[in-house]
C-alpha cells in the first residue's frame, strides 16, 4: 500500500510500504477514506520530537470503512464506517475506567513520555507517534491496522460527510476538551493563544457554550480573519501588538480573563534568546505562549493547555501564577470521553468543523501538504488528504 513515511527532518514522502495484517483479537483492518495533517504532526516533521525511525508511517487524524475485524471486535463489523480517536486506549484500566483515555496504561509498551521518571508507567499510545508513544503505524495511509477496536472507533451515520466528521479523531475533542477544562460557560471571557486548527476547535466550542468575548492572538492576519469571521473573536496579532496579554487586561478592566487557552505549545514564537535556547537544548520548550496565558488570566482564573510541551521551562512564572491563585489543566486529550456528545453537536448542526478546510489533497501529495502547513502557505488553515484518487464525496 501507499503511506506516508517519515525520513528526517523536512522529509516525508509517500512511499510503499507492505499491507498491514491483524495482530491482535481486538484488532480491525480498516481502508482510510479521509486524514489530515495536524500541529502535532509538524513538531515530528521538523525533528522537534525523539523516537521516530526512518520509514515510520505518521497521521494520527483518519476515518474510513473497516474491512477486517479481528475475533474478539464487537464494537464494529466489516463495512461500518468509522472515526478512530488518536489515542489508543483498552477501555479496562484504572485510567480508562475513570474517562481517561490518554491515560490508558496498557497499550504503550514504549518507554512512555516523561524521560526522567523511569519508574512511571507510560501514557496511552498514540498513531503514529514516535516509539516513546508505542510505535503504533500511523493513518497517512490507504489502511491502517487499529487496536483496541472495542474502545476506539465511532460509528458515522451515512448523512455526515467525511469533512464534517473527520476531526472528531483530535482537533474538536481536543478543541472541546480545552475550553472544559477552562470552565467556559455563559459570559465567560476568554482568550485563546494560538490561531490554527486547535484554537479554531476551541473557538467554536467556546461560542457554543456561551462565552461572552474571546480574544485570540497570533501573527497569521488570515487566521485571525477567519477566527474572527467565523467564530467572531476579538483578533490581536502579536507582531504588531506588543504584549497581547497587557492589551487583554486593559480590554477587560483590568482584571484579565476568565480563562486562557494555549494552543500553541512548545514550539511558540517567542524572543530570540529562548529560540537559540530550546535549539541548543538549555531549554525544553519555548514559553512564551505560557506566559503571555498566565498573564491574561484573571486571578482565580484557568489557564488551559492543550498545546503540547516538553522537558522544562526556565522562564515560567510560578510566582505570578501563585500570586493570582490561577488553576492549571492540561494534556493529551481524552478522546473516546467526548466524541460520542461531540458527534451529536456535529449532527444537529451546533457544530461545522469542516469550515476551517482550506486544501483538499490526494494522499500522493501529501509531503507538498506539509510543507504548505509548516510554512503557513496558500492561506493553509486545515488539509484533508484522500488516499487513492478518490476526491471527498460531497
Ligand atoms: N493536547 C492534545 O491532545 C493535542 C491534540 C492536537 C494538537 N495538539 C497541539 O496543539 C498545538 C496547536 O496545534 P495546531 O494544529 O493548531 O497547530 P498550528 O501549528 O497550525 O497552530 C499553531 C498556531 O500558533 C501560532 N503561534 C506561534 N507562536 C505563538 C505565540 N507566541 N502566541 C500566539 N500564537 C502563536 C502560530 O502562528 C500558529 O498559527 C500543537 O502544539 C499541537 O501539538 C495537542
Ligand atoms: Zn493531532
Ligand atoms: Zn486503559
Amino acid at each position: 500500500m501507499r503511506a506516508l513515511t517519515y525520513h528526517g527532518s523536512h522529509d516525508v514522502r509517500v512511499d510503499n510500504v507492505p499491507d498491514p495484517v491483524l495482530r491482535h483479537g481486538q484488532d480491525i483492518l480498516l481502508r482510510v477514506t479521509a486524514t489530515a495533517i495536524c500541529g502535532s504532526d509538524l513538531h515530528l516533521y521538523r525533528g522537534k520530537v525523539p523516537g521516530l525511525k526512518d520509514g515510520d508511517i505518521l497521521g494520527h487524524e483518519f476515518m474510513g470503512v473497516v474491512e477486517e475485524v479481528g475475533p474478539d471486535v464487537t464494537r464494529v463489523k466489516p463495512g461500518d464506517r468509522v472515526v478512530i480517536p488518536f489515542v489508543i486506549a483498552c477501555g479496562s484500566c484504572f485510567f480508562c475506567e475513570r474517562d481517561l483515555f490518554s491515560a490508558c496504561e496498557t497499550t504503550n509498551d514504549g518507554r512512555g513520555a516523561i524521560l526522567n521518571k523511569k519508574s512511571l508507567r507510560p501514557g496511552a499510545a498514540l498513531f503514529g507517534y514516535t516509539h516513546l508513544y508505542g510505535g503504533v503505524p500511523g493513518g497517512q495511509a490507504e489502511y491502517v491496522r487499529v487496536p483496541m477496536a472495542n474502545t476506539g472507533p465511532l460509528v458515522i451515520p451515512d448523512a455526515l460527510t467525511d469533512a464534517q466528521v473527520l476531526f472528531l479523531s483530535d482537533i474538536l475533542p481536543t478543541g472541546y476538551q480545552a475550553v472544559v477544562n477552562a470552565q467556559v460557560g455563559p459570559g465567560s471571557t476568554v482568550a485563546i493563544f494560538g490561531a490554527g486548527p486547535v484554537g479554531l476547535m476551541a473557538a467554536a466550542c467556546a461560542r457554543m457554550l456561551g462565552a461572552a468575548r474571546i480574544f485570540m492572538v497570533d501573527h497569521h492576519d488570515y487566521r485571525l480573519k477567519f477566527a474572527a469571521d467565523t467564530y467572531g473573536v476579538e483578533p490581536i496579532n502579536f507582531d504588531k501588538v506588543d504584549d497581547p496579554a497587557e492589551a487583554i487586561i486593559e480590554a477587560t478592566q483590568f482584571r484579565g480573563v476568565d480563562a486562557s487557552i494555549d494552543a500553541v505549545g512548545f514550539e511558540a514564537k517567542g524572543s530570540t534568546v529562548e529560540t537559540v535556547l530550546t535549539t541548543l537544548k538549555l531549554e525544553g520548550s519555548s514559553g512564551e505562549a505560557l506566559r503571555q496565558a498566565i498573564a491574561a488570566t484573571r486571578r482565580g482564573g484557568v489557564v488551559s493547555v492543550p498545546g503540547v510541551y516538553a522537558g522544562f521551562i526556565h522562564g515560567f512564572l510560578f510566582g505570578d501564577a501563585f500570586d493570582k491563585g490561577l488553576q492549571f489543566r492540561m494534556g493529551q486529550t481524552h478522546a473516546q470521553a467526548h466524541m460520542p456528545a461531540l458527534l451529536e453537536r456535529i449532527g444537529n448542526g451546533e457544530l461545522k468543523p469542516e469550515l476551517i478546510v482550506s486544501h483538499q489533497l490526494a494522499l500522493g501529495d501529501a509531503a507538498r501538504g506539509y510543507e504548505m502547513f509548516d510554512k503557513k502557505q496558500d492561506g493553509c488553515r486545515k488539509i484533508i488528504l484522500t488516499p487513492g484518487s478518490n476526491p471527498l464525496p460531497a
